[in-house]
């Protein structure tokens, strides 16, 4: 039988990034629903997301190897060769994400950055107007609050997917990748497991923290008026 080895996937960064953004956004859809004196809780939530979104993107190109951008955002050819090797059952496996999973996380995070954009315009005729709403008229507020509430479907759909895609993977594959989230390791046939190049780009617990720091403060800066 092959031996399997303990190998390192997601970094502590990458994993904080995950679950604090859903907790974020379990906040946001239900003060955003809510309304009311929520919405200031709603508006703190939305700049944490967006602090949160523009970390991710930093760690990206500065994070540890399987939070790269370049390691897992694949060529056209190569995603669709997967998706015929799902289709077949028999694709490859990946440590990192898999090229169809690299479209839904760069397209969750782009819909998500558009959303707290929007919502930085929007206005609820009562309690709450992001920041910038005051820049544009009244009328534009009004269309820009309808498309963050459309946006926000649109979030929900891109969800939907990402967990069947997990469910996908745990059932059909045998595949859990949640613990990994958590834990930040897979257990992988030696052969599968990370090359040393993957080893030693593990990046220091401070550069996360330097970039998370200058990215508060930025954000801080340029929300709160
Ligand atoms: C609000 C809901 C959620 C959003 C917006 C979301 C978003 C994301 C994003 C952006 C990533 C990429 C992580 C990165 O590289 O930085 C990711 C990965 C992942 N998420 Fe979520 N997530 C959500 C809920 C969940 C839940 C509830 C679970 C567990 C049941 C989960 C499990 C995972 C797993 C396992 C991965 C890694 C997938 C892989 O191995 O390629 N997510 N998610
Ligand atoms: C990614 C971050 C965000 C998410 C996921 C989000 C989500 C939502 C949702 C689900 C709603 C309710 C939509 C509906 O009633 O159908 C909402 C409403 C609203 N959001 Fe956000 N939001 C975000 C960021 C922000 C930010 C940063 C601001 C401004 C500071 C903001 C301002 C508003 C306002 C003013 C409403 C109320 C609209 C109304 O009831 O008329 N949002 N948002």
């Amino acid at each position: 039988m092959q031996s399997t080895a303990r190998t390192r996937v997601w970094d502590i960064p990458t994993r904080l990034f995950h679950w604090l953004l859903v907790l974020l956004l379990i906040v946001l859809f239900v003060t955003g629903k809510l309304g009311g004196n929520w919405l200031e809780w709603h508006r703190r939530a939305g700049f944490s997301v967006l602090g949160l979104i523009a970390f991710r993107m930093v760690w990206g190109f500065a994070g540890s190897y399987h939070a790269r951008f370049t390691n897992f955002v694949r060529r056209p050819g190569l995603v669709r060769e997967y998706a015929k090797g799902v289709m077949r059952g028999d694709s490859a496996r990946y440590v990192g994400h898999n090229p169809l999973g690299a479209i839904s996380v760069v397209a969750m995070l782009g819909v998500l950055f558009i959303q707290a954009l929007l919502g930085l315009f929007s206005n609820d005729d009562l309690m709450l107007e992001g920041p910038y709403a005051r820049l544009v008229s009244k009328a534009v507020s009004d269309q820009l609050t309808t498309l963050h509430k459309w946006n926000a479907d649109l979030i929900l759909i891109l969800v939907g997917i990402h967990l069947a895609a997990i469910a996908f993977a745990y059932f059909y594959r045998k595949e859990n990748l949640v613990i990994a989230m958590f834990t930040g390791e897979k257990m992988l046939p030696e052969s599968e497991s990370n090359s040393d190049a993957e080893k030693e780009s593990e990046r220091p617990a401070w550069l996360a923290w330097v970039i998370g720091a200058c990215v508060a403060t930025a954000t801080y800066l340029l929300l709160n008026k």
